[in-house]
């Protein structure tokens, strides 16, 4: 008999649970204001509000963390990782950042001016808060099919690239700051972006003398989609794989909290010594010196291990069957999740499963705050909230799009706590219909305001 697939890891150290009960849990999201970011963390049962910086490190990690040189200048811990991210991505030059919006940060003071586009695929939040933050427009240049959220599709993660033609046909190339790939595409629900397409977009950058530069948060589940999808990848490794993908572009901004399995940490990576001297000024102002930029040593030491680990076929597989196994359970229970299922979370369509909810009264953040009131699950709304007022006119940004992702952290929860939120899911989608009204902005920030929005239920 064939064995069965097994985790390739074990538990050392382990974290307590908290339950609590129905009438505390409805006190203290109301005393949050029905925003799930301000839910102290023990007051929440299983966690989904994000994958990033929530993974569990290796052994091999904590290692590492005590080896760590703390020297300003030129740490040992600093060319391991730069040795690690030269072999992982083949960039020559790199500048250590705290997190992924600080490389964003780095990067687009160099790259992105006034009046510019930044084409690509669904930009993530912080990317888009960078751009527009510097008066320039995100233009989402993703696939009409990844919008429809039944729709099979290898790679729904793809960018168009009819739309992003016209982008650099119809503007000049001065005002094009950079092509923006993400990898795997976050907004779109975690989906996966082809190498044909990659290479497809470096063909048009090369026609256009645009840079493209991979946003790769989720670079290693990317090319475990490429690996098991994509026709002519299944005998490569992930490791061939990414530097493949890497080598069709010109730069990257890594949020090392995800894909390198690690609590903080980011970096940028760039092909051109100029433009890496370029950022270094910026990063100098913004992070810290060019051989730490924001990080202690060890954990430098921790990311270029994780780095390695998070690259692990074997891994990834374990990773990516998990949140399928709650993609799978919440679907059987007949709720409309996004499919096909993304590499990180899982994606609840409110708009269907709280279908009598207007989406002026946001669906996907009432659905988040009955799930934690059901369960204490908490997940986060990618939706009107997240999606901010347009610049311009101020008004909510409605696209028909308003889900609750369930962001499963790397190699901390075990498929009994999956079965557990999915039973979660399914109490609030049978008691659906008496879900009737959402909530109300009591307050809100002009940029990024779903992490500190207050709300009240209608
Ligand atoms: N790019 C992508 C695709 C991301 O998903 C994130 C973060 C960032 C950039 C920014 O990185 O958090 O290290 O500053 N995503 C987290 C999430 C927050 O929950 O999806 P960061």
């Amino acid at each position: 008999m064939d064995l069965p697939f097994i985790e390739p890891f074990k538990t050392k150290m382990v974290e307590p649970v908290y339950r609590s009960t129905r009438l505390e849990r409805e006190k203290w999201i109301s005393e949050a204001s029905y925003n799930l970011f301000n839910l102290r963390s023990d007051r929440v049962t299983i966690d989904l509000l994000t994958d990033s910086g929530t993974g569990a490190m290796s052994d091999s990690q904590w290692a590492a963390l005590m080896q760590g040189d703390e020297s300003y200048a030129g740490a040992s811990s600093y060319y391991n990782l730069k040795n690690a991210i030269k072999e992982i991505t083949g960039f020559n030059y790199f500048l250590p950042t705290h997190q992924g919006r600080a490389a964003e940060n780095v990067l687009f003071s160099v790259l992105v001016k006034e009046g510019d586009l930044v084409p690509g695929n669904s930009h993530f939040d912080t990317t888009k808060g960078h751009i527009e933050f510097r008066k320039a427009e995100a233009v989402d240049c993703t696939i009409d099919i990844a919008y429809d959220f039944k729709a099979q599709h290898p790679f729904k993660g793809n960018v168009d690239l009819n739309k992003l033609e016209n982008v650099l046909k119809k503007n000049p190339r001065e005002k094009i700051s950079c092509i923006i790939v993400t990898i795997t595409n976050n907004t779109a629900g975690g989906q996966p972006v082809s190498m044909a397409n990659l290479k497809g977009i470096r063909q048009l950058a090369d026609r256009y003398g645009i840079r493209v530069i991979l946003d790769s948060a989720r670079f290693a589940e990317n090319a475990w989609f490429i690996k098991t999808r994509e026709e002519g990848y299944a005998n490569k490794s992930i490791r061939e794989i990414a530097l493949e993908m890497f080598s069709y572009a010109d730069g990257m901004t890594m949020s090392s909290k995800k894909d390198a399995i690690v609590n903080m940490g980011g970096f940028i990576g760039f092909r051109e010594e100029d433009l890496f001297k370029k950022a270094s000024m910026f990063n100098i102002i913004f992070e810290g010196f060019l051989t730490y930029g924001g990080m202690a040593g060890r954990d430098m030491n921790a990311l270029a291990r994780g780095l390695y680990e998070g690259t692990d076929f074997e891994y990834l597989s374990s990773r990516i069957r998990q949140v399928g196994l709650l993609g799978a359970t919440m679907k059987e229970c007949g709720i409309p999740v996004l499919e096909p299922f993304g590499g990180h979370a899982i994606f609840i369509d409110a708009l269907d499963f709280l279908h009598a909810v207007p989406q002026e009264e946001f669906p996907a953040q009432t659905l988040a705050v009955e799930l934690y009131i059901e369960g204490g699950i908490r997940g986060t709304e990618i939706g009107a909230l997240m999606a901010d007022r347009d610049p311009v006119t101020r008004e909510n940004r409605f696209t028909g799009r308003d889900l609750v992702r369930l962001a499963v952290p790397r190699r901390v929860y075990s498929d009994n706590h999956m079965d557990y939120v999915a039973a979660v899911a399914k109490n609030v989608f049978e008691r659906r219909e008496s879900i009737k009204r959402g909530l109300r902005i009591r307050e809100e920030a002009p940029i990024l305001r779903h992490f500190t929005v207050e709300l009240e239920r209608l």
